[in-house]
């Protein structure tokens, strides 16, 4: 998922673009490059690689003019390298263009390009777009990209130029992320605002279908008719420090530590201690509509997939409501089943994922009511969805999420709790819940305390050279052992595979032996002493045994090598506090393995293409 920038205004556009562009090298790191209209025309600078060599770039050959796009790319059509780097150009050089997307019609339309004369120079599916739009008839240059978009399947946020019309920037917006900056007598275009937020605050968010004009004196919205569209300029909450490393070698550092704020931020406001309930104002969703709620469909990936696994219990627990917990890149292409009564919950810290966007989208299709737990304010599944809990976790900017799990959990347990309510849950019960709930910022603090100890676990496992291991949990642990898991997998290259504990006896058991660590997941809770009993089958094989449970449970000790303690809590709770370690024990690997912790090889933060 690439980072699109623009500027349009009287100071240079080179800084900015380029200060902007580092900020959106979370989206995609493959490759970066620069357009700006200058004395001569347009001008373009491109390299493989990170943002930092771009700059490097422009160092030597500066770019000098007041408007221009820019890019950093996740490849999905063209291998990382130069030649794909965008911008892409026309044939005649007087285009350039900037896209986040895939063009689903692109063999086509370059067949059909080619025969008409064009040559291309690149293997992506964005190049199409600049000779369409060279191939384009219209007065100008926002009429060109409207008719060369006619013939477009798939999705894009694009940003155009052309040495035709200096200082106007068109841009373009169907299936992925666009906002404008609005500035004082200058105007930004980007992916998302933690590129543009240290030169204004106010944005203007896109929908599908608009076209946007940017000169240095003025913006205007419009549909594919022309007609003026009238978009709300939105301020945005959260400033520059939330994105700034303040101190911290690493964002997943930094998020990782400031879970017990995140946590407490999600829950400021939401608990009524007396009456044992939550309050969940932006869901749009009475007791009423709960008494009416048959089934929850919770939708998500990755991290936000196993968050969902872990509300699936607590739902299940508290309101006695069933719920089923899917792929979104599966359910939106499965049997659309009507089913009255179905509430939708689409998971994701971005907002922008395309595979759960696109299965909210079937499922308000197949007549169910949708809701968001998201953490990116004014994002497109927050925009779209009935109703929705903000995590207000602040921007998380380390590729492999951390805080926004937690939070998640937290905004699914807060949900548990208001569906609960309609459900006639006994008022204790809700109200131990609820003080339950307020009590894990502190918690979470003393699991953060844990960090020396993993630090040295993580010395030992590195230096032993373990190439593998094994996540075993059970019940509601049993996604935090999936999500332990693909933490390592993610930022430190490892492979390691999560299980439920006793499915281990059917298969994945052959694959221990000395050189195998194996962590389980093991708070003391109503599933414990099974547990205890698949850590003794892992042990007769000779297996490492990585023990997470409870403060003050002494049994592990004779079985594992290693054990760590975390707070008890409530059961259903449990997994806000035994990921902890988890998340801390992938850092400190990635870390002393030497990869790059926040920019994982082949990952991007938010995947907003299928
Ligand atoms: C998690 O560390 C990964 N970055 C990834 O699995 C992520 O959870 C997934 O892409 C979903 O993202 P979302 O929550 O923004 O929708």
């Amino acid at each position: 998922m690439c980072g699109v920038i623009g500027y349009t205004g009287r100071r240079q556009a080179g800084p900015m673009l380029v200060s902007g562009l580092r900020r959106l090298e979370y989206r995609g790191y493959d490759s970066a490059g620069i357009a700006a209209h200058t004395a001569d025309g347009i001008a373009v600078r491109k390299l493989a690689g990170r943002v930092g060599g771009l700059q490097g770039l422009l160092e030597r050959e500066p770019l000098a003019g007041t408007s221009g796009i820019a890019h950093t790319r996740w490849a999905t059509h063209g291998a990382p390298i130069a030649v794909n780097a965008h911008p892409h150009t026309d044939c005649t050089g007087r285009i350039a263009l900037v896209h986040n997307g895939i063009i689903e019609n692109a063999d086509a339309l370059r067949e059909l390009l080619q025969r008409d004369g064009h040559t291309f120079s690149t293997q992506t599916d964005t190049e199409t777009l600049t000779h369409l739009i060279e191939r384009a008839e219209g007065d100008n240059l926002e009429a060109r990209v409207v008719a060369a978009l006619e013939h477009v399947v798939g999705t894009y946020g694009i940003a155009v130029i052309s040495a035709d019309e200096p200082g106007k920037i068109v841009v373009a917006r169907q299936g992925s992320p666009l906002l404008l900056g609005i500035g004082d007598g200058e105007y930004f275009v980007a992916s998302d605002a933690s590129a543009i937020v240290e030169q204004t605050r106010s944005v203007v968010y896109l929908d599908d279908g608009d076209i946007a004009v940017l000169t240095p004196d003025r913006y205007h919205v419009m549909d594919r008719d022309a007609h003026v569209q009238l978009r709300e300029v939105d301020d945005v909450t959260w400033d520059l420090a939330a994105i700034e490393l303040n101190g911290y070698a690493h964002f997943m550092q930094k998020e990782i530590l400031e879970q017990p704020e995140t946590v407490r931020s999600t829950l400021r406001g939401r608990l009524m201690f007396e009456e044992g309930c939550a309050r969940l104002n932006g869901l749009n969703l009475t007791l009423a509509d709960c008494a009416d709620v048959r089934r929850l469909t919770i939708v998500a990936c990755g991290t936000s997939w196993h968050s969902g696994l872990v509300g699936r219990h607590i739902i299940e627990s508290l309101a006695g409501i069933p719920v089923t917990v899917e792929y979104a890149s599966e359910y939106r292409y499965g049997p659309q089943l009507r089913q009255p009564g179905t509430l939708t919950v689409a998971i994701s810290q971005s907002g922008e994922t395309a595979d759960t966007l696109e299965a909210m989208r079937a499922a308000r299709a197949a007549g169910s009511r949708v809701i968001g737990i998201v953490n990116v304010v004014g994002s497109t599944i927050a925009r779209e969805a009935d109703g929705g809990i903000y995590l207000h976790a602040g921007p998380e900017i380390g590729v492999a999420s951390t805080k926004a799990f937690t939070s998640q959990i937290v905004a699914l347990a807060l949900l548990g709790l208001y569906l609960s309510e309609s459900r006639g849950l006994a008022l204790e019960r809700r109200q131990d819940f609820a003080w339950r709930l307020a009590q894990l910022p502190a918690l979470v603090a003393r699991a953060l305390a844990l960090e020396p100890d993993i630090r040295v676990l993580a010395q030992s496992l590195v230096g032993q050279g373990a190439g593998n291991a094994l996540y075993l949990g059970r019940g509601v642990n049993f996604p935090v052992a999936l999500e332990g898991a693909l933490k390592l997998k993610e930022i430190s290259y490892l492979h390691a595979e999560g299980y439920p504990a006793a499915e281990m006896k059917h298969g994945p058991i052959a694959l221990i032996d000395e050189a195998m660590p194996v962590v389980f997941v093991a708070p003391h809770d109503e599933v414990y002493p099974k547990v205890l009993s698949n850590m003794e089958e892992v042990r007769a094989r000779g297996g490492k045994i990585i023990a997470i449970t409870t403060e003050g449970n002494g049994d592990v000790r004779r079985l594992a090598e290693h054990q760590l303690r975390v707070p008890a809590t409530a059961p259903l709770l449990s997994p806000i506090l035994t990921v902890i370690p988890l998340q801390l024990l992938a850092y400190h690997i990635a870390v002393l393995r030497g990869c790059d912790v926040d920019r994982p090889r082949n990952l991007a933060k938010s995947v907003t293409v299928e």
